[in-house]
């Protein structure tokens, strides 16, 4: 790991996390704050944001900054021009997501675009916003949260499986844009993690689960290293099977087992 100087050097002073709240994007908090990252913290409920600020706050002397509302909504996601404008974030995490799970027909339409809105148009206004600041002074990443959901189509939570493909193919084209103007953009193809979002929709864990601790700081640790991690040796082994090994209609339908069982939480995660 980079000492914090070498880090906040590199990557600024402020960090952006989209989705802090708990699971994934509060253990990126706490991975940045650990290294001397300011933080603007993002999430719909207040509460568990001022709860987390005062933790890393206390815990690390850093500054944070809770910004409560909803990704979904193209006003709120307007609001972040002043914000990003005011604290120059050298790091965003888009970490916030939406998976409703049942067949796509079975699905309100309502909710499909909702996962439109957060998934896809959330990480394309935010990071169309915090990229300029970073290329003029050339150093800042983006981390956009992926899944091995999306490495093939996937039954049963397919408009959340495009999504999470979308944002994988996204951080490729810019990492080949962006790879001499000191911008570092990285994809984390994520397996199971033991999140709420996760433990809401699934009875057990998946071969390979991790702790969010150990997802974040797999990731942070692939920064500048290409664009997309895929963190722990089992969730390796899967992609390369699913996405190179089998046929993809073998690979959809081993997924339509996988996520057969997965119950309707409303909420994150796969
Ligand atoms: N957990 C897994 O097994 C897994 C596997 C692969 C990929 N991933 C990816 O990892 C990311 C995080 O997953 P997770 O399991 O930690 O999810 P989670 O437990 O549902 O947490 C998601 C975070 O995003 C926030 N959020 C969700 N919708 C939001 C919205 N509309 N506006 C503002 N904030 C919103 C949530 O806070 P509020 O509810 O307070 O708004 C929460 O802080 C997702 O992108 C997911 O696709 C997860």
């Amino acid at each position: 790991m980079k000492s914090h100087g070498d880090f906040t050097q590199r990557y600024g002073s402020w960090g952006l996390i989209a989705g802090a709240s708990e699971g994934i994007g509060a253990a990126f908090a706490q991975a940045l704050a650990a290294r001397g990252m300011n933080l603007v913290l993002v999430a719909r409920r207040e509460a568990l944001l001022n709860r987390l600020s005062e933790d890393l706050h206390q815990g690390y002397g850093i500054n944070v900054r809770c910004v409560a509302g909803d990704l979904a909504d193209a006003s709120f996601l307007e609001g972040f021009r002043r914000i990003i404008e005011d604290i120059n974030p050298g790091m965003v995490v888009y970490n916030a997501a939406y998976s409703p799970i049942g067949d796509f027909i079975n699905v309100p339409a309502a909710d499909l675009m909702k996962v439109v809105d957060v998934n896809v148009r959330g990480p394309v206004v935010l990071v169309r916003m915090a990229l300029p600041p970073m290329i003029k002074h050339g150093r800042g990443a983006v981390i956009l949260m992926s899944s091995l959901a999306g490495n093939q189509g996937t039954p049963r939570i397919a408009a959340y499986a495009a999504s999470k493909s979308f944002n994988r193919i996204l951080a490729e084209g810019l990492w080949y844009e962006l790879r001499e103007k000191g911008v570092d953009i990285l994809a984390c193809f994520a397996g199971a993690v033991r999140t709420p979002g996760y433990a809401g929709a699934s009875q057990k864990d998946a071969p390979g689960t991790l702790d969010p601790g150990v997802l974040a700081e797999k990731t942070l640790a692939a920064l500048g290293r290409g664009p997309v991690v895929v963190p722990g040796a089992v969730n390796r082994i899967a992609y390369w099977i699913m996405g190179r090994l089998l046929p993809r209609t073998t690979a959809v339908r081993i997924m339509a087992g996988s996520t057969k069982d997965l119950v309707p939480s409303g909420k994150g995660g796969a």
